[in-house]
């Protein structure tokens, strides 16, 4: 098993650039199955979940080339409506074909994606948004088992909470709908964004992009025709990298950004004693090391993002003081506290609550449990005395594409090794 080797590092300085949205590229690659024509997706990130989805789709007979950074995906010849659990189970956002394979074919088999490390996760809002279009839903044998014989009606949901995957999964089943779709209570990350904007350009209309409140217009079962695609930088790459340079001191250009999509950790960052100097694509972040505790509490976009509640946890545990965070969208997502502490770092946990004392870190031995917390390691690790070895970086590899050559190309001490 592969592990990584860090080292204290200091003055990172150089340039990064940051790779496509792996959780706008997931949404974007589903919905190639409402496609007639074959897609090209250009800046598609080389991470393991959009190799998973890839394999997904194959298996359901759909064709796929990926070279570099360019996806091609023909979804014509799909021949099969289910998708089994052993792809699912490592991979939820395999639940994004439930709502476009539903739409064209009328009928499908999806294995529930069970919990995972960050919380229940479960998909309820899904499920009752398409009963609410038409579909007859049923739980077996641990899939979900949805018809709509006639085709999806228009609807009015409403989605008690803000769900990324939800929305992205209602807007795909109603573009090919019969009639029109309002969501109200819609999520509004840019990856979500991206999705409505792509499919209002090939001939499905959506009023309200970007905001809570979503009419999609459907083609009653017309597939369209999808132009090139080029998925949105991602921004919790981006972040993640911006806390390197914080935690690390040093001065880095972060490339190929959208600025909007950084405004909550920009402002975090600046709060904490970093500059950010902002320019049309890209971050100049510039940093002595020295931080000041943060309060933070995990929000919907344009909030504060939960997926760098993990790598802000690394800053606040050697800020000049106390930090809270409070994190408020998965009810166990501070995995990674346990493991920080392992290398110094004095985190009180109370329910969704942790109060970090600042203080120094030492290298040790840990254990990545989820995307996000494997980062979270690596920050911390690149500011520790001595020797971080960080195990299970099967999680990193997930949403982070090059992240060692990256992070080394800017003077960080990091390596990839195998036990
Ligand atoms: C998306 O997950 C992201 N994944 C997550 O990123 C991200 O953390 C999350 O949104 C929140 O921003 C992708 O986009 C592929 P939710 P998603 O549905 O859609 C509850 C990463 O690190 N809920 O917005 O699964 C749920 O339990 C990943 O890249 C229900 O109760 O998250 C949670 O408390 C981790 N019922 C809250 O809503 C439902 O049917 C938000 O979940 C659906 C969700």
């Amino acid at each position: 098993m592969d592990y990584l080797q860090i080292k204290r590092s200091t003055n990172l300085k150089g340039k990064i650039t940051i790779s496509g949205a792996k959780n706008a590229a997931l949404p974007i690659i589903a919905m190639t199955i409402l496609a007639k024509n074959r897609v090209t997706i250009q800046n598609t990130p080389q991470v393991a979940d959009i190799k998973t989805l890839i394999k997904l789709l194959q298996n359901l007979g759909a064709k796929a080339e990926f070279k570099n950074s360019t996806l091609q995906i023909d979804t014509a010849d799909i021949n099969s409506t289910k998708a089994t659990y052993d792809i699912v189970r490592t991979m939820r956002a395999s639940i994004l074909v439930l709502g476009p394979l539903l739409a064209r074919f009328g009928h499908c088999e999806v294995s529930l994606p069970g919990g995972c490390a960050i919380g229940a996760r479960p998909i309820d809002l899904h499920l009752s948004a398409l009963e609410k279009m038409g579909a007859k839903i049923e739980i077996k044998d641990g899939y979900v088992i949805a018809d709509a014989k006639d085709g999806l009606n228009g609807a009015n949901i409403v989605f008690d909470k803000i769900t990324v995957t939800g929305t992205e999964n209602i807007i795909m089943a109603a573009a090919l709908a019969n009639g029109v779709t309002k969501i109200f209570n819609a999520a509004k990350e840019p990856e979500v964004v991206q999705l409505c904007e792509i499919l209002n350009q090939n001939g499905v209309k959506i009023e309200g992009i970007a905001t809570s409140e979503l009419t999609i217009h459907g083609t009653n079962k017309n597939l369209i025709n999808l132009d090139e695609i080029t998925v949105i930088p991602d921004r919790i790459e981006a972040g993640t990298y911006m806390c390197a340079v914080a935690i690390t001191g040093g001065d880095v250009t972060i490339e190929n950004i959208n600025p909007d999509h950084l405004v909550a950790i920009t402002s975090k960052l600046c709060d904490m004693g970093v500059e950010c100097k902002l320019s049309q694509n890209s971050i100049r972040v510039i940093s002595d090391g020295n931080l000041k505790p943060c309060n933070i509490i995990t929000t919907e976009f344009p909030g504060f993002p939960t997926d760098m509640q993990a790598q802000f946890m690394a800053l606040a545990s050697i800020a000049d003081g106390v930090s809270s965070i409070d994190e408020r969208l998965f009810e166990n997502r501070f995995m990674h506290a346990s493991e920080l502490s392992r290398m110094g770092a004095d985190i009180k946990l109370n329910g969704h609550i942790a109060t970090i004392t600042g203080g120094s870190l030492n290298g040790a031995d840990v254990m990545a449990t989820d995307l996000r917390a494997s980062s979270a390691l690596i920050i911390a690790a690149l500011r520790a005395e001595g020797i971080t070895r960080i195990h299970r970086i099967y999680h990193l590899d997930r949403g982070y594409e090059n992240l060692e050559s990256k992070l080394t190309a800017i003077g960080a001490n990091i390596k990839r090794l195998s036990e």
